[in-house]
């Protein structure tokens, strides 16, 4: 059981890809829980102020400390053993093995900060030791929270406190109070360009890490299929009917039912992802 909580400005962005297909499915098998926590509800006076201009000049706005470290915290309150995933085109940029890390789908044995074992290929939670982890958490300050209307994914089968459990935190505008960097654990970029916020970044993590989470597939074959690939996909091309279509043929090795031409055709055409 992993489970997400999504702090964002526009859960309404987020929430139908969550409640679609494989997410959706892996929601109601109780494999995965997603969380939305409207930023909103935490933001401050009348207005519900999420952000300010910067210090010493400059464009634009940042988001303020006070309303993410109280959503943060709020979440934190319920399970104090969320990691919090900060994306930011300044973060590692994500790939499959980070997937694999995060979804606790190891190859091998590694140690957790509290010195537990995990065996390997076991469902482990995530890495303790990370290039990705921030600097150490300093204290968190208390703050008070007004109730805030939580939006949690209804499921299927009611299960307990989930084995990891991730906040991504999305900042939106033009950046954020560096401040916020104390109570990240894992910074994150989807790659060398600069989006308008966090909630796409988000999806693309939630997505790849709960297809790695077994059950979610329906089989164990496409897992399987990774833990061989350390982290590389390994992809062949397929086809399936017609066998041509507009002048595109099936490479004939494929229609001649010879498994193992097949599955030497399958090798010398694999490319990795
Ligand atoms: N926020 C804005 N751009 C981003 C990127 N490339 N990756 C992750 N978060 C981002």
């Amino acid at each position: 059981m992993i489970k997400f909580t999504v702090i964002t400005l526009f859960p309404e962005a987020v929430e139908p890809y969550l409640k679609s297909s494989m997410m959706w499915k892996a929601a109601r098998k109780g494999l995965a829980e997603f969380e939305l926590v409207n930023l909103r509800d935490f933001g401050l006076g009348p207005h519900k102020s999420v952000d300010d201009t910067p210090y010493g000049g400059g464009d634009g706005m940042l988001l303020r400390c006070e309303p993410v470290f109280a959503a943060v915290e709020s979440v934190k309150a319920k399970d104090s053993s969320a990691k919090v995933i900060l994306p930011t085109p300044v973060g590692e940029i994500w790939n499959q093995k980070l997937a694999r890390e995060l979804a606790g789908v190891l190859s091998e044995p590694i140690s957790s900060a509290s010195g537990l074992e995990f065996s390997s290929t076991s469902y482990a939670g995530p890495r303790a030791e990370s290039s990705l982890r921030n600097e150490p958490v300093r204290a968190v300050r208390n703050i008070r929270v007004e109730n805030s209307n939580h939006f949690t994914m209804p499921r299927e089968t009611g299960s307990a406190t989930p084995a990891i459990h991730y906040i991504i935190l999305c900042p939106h505008y033009e950046g954020y109070d560096e401040r916020i960097l104390s109570i990240v654990d894992y910074k994150i970029s989807m790659g060398k360009y600069v989006l308008t916020g966090g909630e796409l970044p988000a999806l693309v993590i939630i997505d790849s890490v709960v297809r790695l989470i077994p059950g979610v597939l329906g089989g164990e074959k496409s897992a399987e299929i990774e833990s061989f690939s350390e982290g590389n996909n390994l992809e062949y091309p397929q086809y399936t009917r017609p066998e041509d279509f507009r002048g595109m043929k099936v490479p004939e090795v494929l229609l001649s039912g010879n498994h193992g031409e097949i599955a030497k055709w399958r090798k010398e055409h694999e490319r990795k992802a």
